[in-house]
């Protein structure tokens, strides 16, 4: 293994994001999303109708949340009082993936074991009741077709899963069949909803002035609310954000594309979220000494990026790393974390720009929801700068809230919504 030094910093340099980047991504990603929602087909963002608004606070009642995000399966229940209130508890939460044991998201599983698993983890949830009707908030963090917020058809896997047999689905169809195949006809799925949109329902449920709602974790997304200028009632729409395909690929972008279940697709989420920056630091890290490494996780880099687990990385390297090629291999996972962050405030200023808020002297509020976002501090800040570099003035009235609980909290308010 030997450390090549002209490498090192031309990986750390593959990842800069400089500002005239910046601004060009933000400017073409505004431009893309109104090219998207005119129905153009040479865009890529296809920004896909939720039919729901945003809740008024006052929604009331019991309902099942079940969360099915790219990393776990978690069910709850949720009660809302209105008045922004609301109450959480009998939560059972599983991973679709525990290596050596099994693993609900490659191709190996099928939709009925997939399924099956979902609907164990709801019937937990239940206590295994047969009586009581539920009315069950789906929140389904995948890109999906609808025509009402009753049932969703999933477009296409993100986030590396490959289940057969589940694309082009009707996805509360496939749980239902689960449910009904264990007899929980009591349970009735009644709303289906993207992520970032249960994550703008929750956030509005509770402030004003909400104007986009964003996942930043395992995958990276965004959605806010179009007011289609007056024509129509307004609807929030989930971007697909992650699916933004202007960006130049260095290397191990290019690499990193060509090895993934979806190459050339979701290149801004692979650039971004917290399921691929590992595998890019692992990529540019083994390009460096010459060795493949396997991919580190999102949280390692987490870790390696506060310095509490130089361990990691010279277990990386075989213990061959001196102080400095330390410090340098910190720069480049700083430099992965902060170019994903400078790319996620160009998405959020694209969109300010478009709902052409951004100029005026209201308060914007964009909820942020994820493991990436909330640990990351460095990606936090990072954010914030850029969006100040790209808004100027403007910028001082727009906040980025972290939330949390925002899936199960809006699939419950989209499940009432739609019962009114
Ligand atoms: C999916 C989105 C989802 C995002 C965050 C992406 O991979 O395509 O639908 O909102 O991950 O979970």
């Amino acid at each position: 293994m030997k450390w090549n030094e002209r490498k090192a910093k031309n990986a750390i340099e593959a990842f800069s994001f400089g500002s005239e980047e910046l601004v060009a991504a933000s400017e073409v990603f505004r431009s893309e999303l109104e090219k998207g929602i005119a129905g153009d087909k040479s865009s890529t963002l296809n920004p896909l109708p939720s039919y729901l608004g945003l809740p008024t606070g006052d929604e009331q009642g019991d309902f099942i949340a079940l969360d099915f995000g790219g990393t776990n399966v978690r069910a709850e229940r949720v009660r809302l009082f209105g008045g922004g209130k609301y109450e959480r508890s009998a939560c059972v939460a599983h991973p679709l993936i525990v290596p050596g044991r099994y693993n609900h998201a490659n191709g190996g599983e099928t939709a009925k074991g997939l399924f099956g698993f979902i609907a164990e983890i709801v019937d937990s949830v239940i206590g295994g009741d047969r009586e009581t009707p539920y009315r069950l908030g789906h929140t389904f963090s995948f890109p999906a077709f609808q025509e009402s917020p009753k049932d969703a058809r999933l477009l296409s896997w993100t986030k590396e899963l490959s289940v057969p047999d589940v694309e082009g689905h009707w996805i509360n169809e496939r749980l239902n069949e689960a449910m009904q195949a264990r007899g929980m006809n009591n349970v009735r799925p009644t709303a289906i909803l993207n992520d970032t949109v249960a994550v703008m329902l929750s956030a509005a449920y509770q402030w004003d002035d909400v104007v986009i709602g964003s996942i930043y974790a395992t995958g990276f997304n965004a959605c806010y609310l179009e007011k289609f200028g007056g024509a129509k009632p307004p609807m929030v729409m989930n971007l697909e954000a992650g699916n933004f395909g202007w960006f130049d690929q260095n290397e191990y972008d290019a690499a990193l594309d060509k090895a993934s279940e979806k190459p050339g697709s979701q290149l801004l989420e692979k650039m971004v979220s917290g399921r691929y920056v590992g595998a890019l630091f692992s990529q540019a890290l083994g390009d460096v000494v010459g060795e493949t490494f396997p991919a580190v996780t999102g949280e390692d880099i987490y870790h390696i990026i506060r310095g509490d687990d130089q361990g990691l990385l010279q277990r990386m390297a075989n213990d061959s790393l001196t102080e400095e090629q330390v410090r340098e291999s910190i720069a480049l996972a700083e430099a992965i974390v902060r170019r994903s962050a400078r790319i996620a405030a160009a998405v959020y200023a694209g969109i300010l720009r478009h709902v052409g808020s951004a100029g005026d002297d209201e308060g914007k509020n964009i909820a942020v929801e994820g493991s990436f976002f909330t640990h990351m501090s460095m990606a936090r800040a990072t954010l914030h700068e850029a969006l100040k570099e790209l808004l100027g003035d403007d910028a001082r009235h727009v906040q980025v809230w972290q939330v949390t609980g925002g899936a199960s909290l809006g699939a419950a308010l989209a499940a009432s919504m739609i019962e009114k």
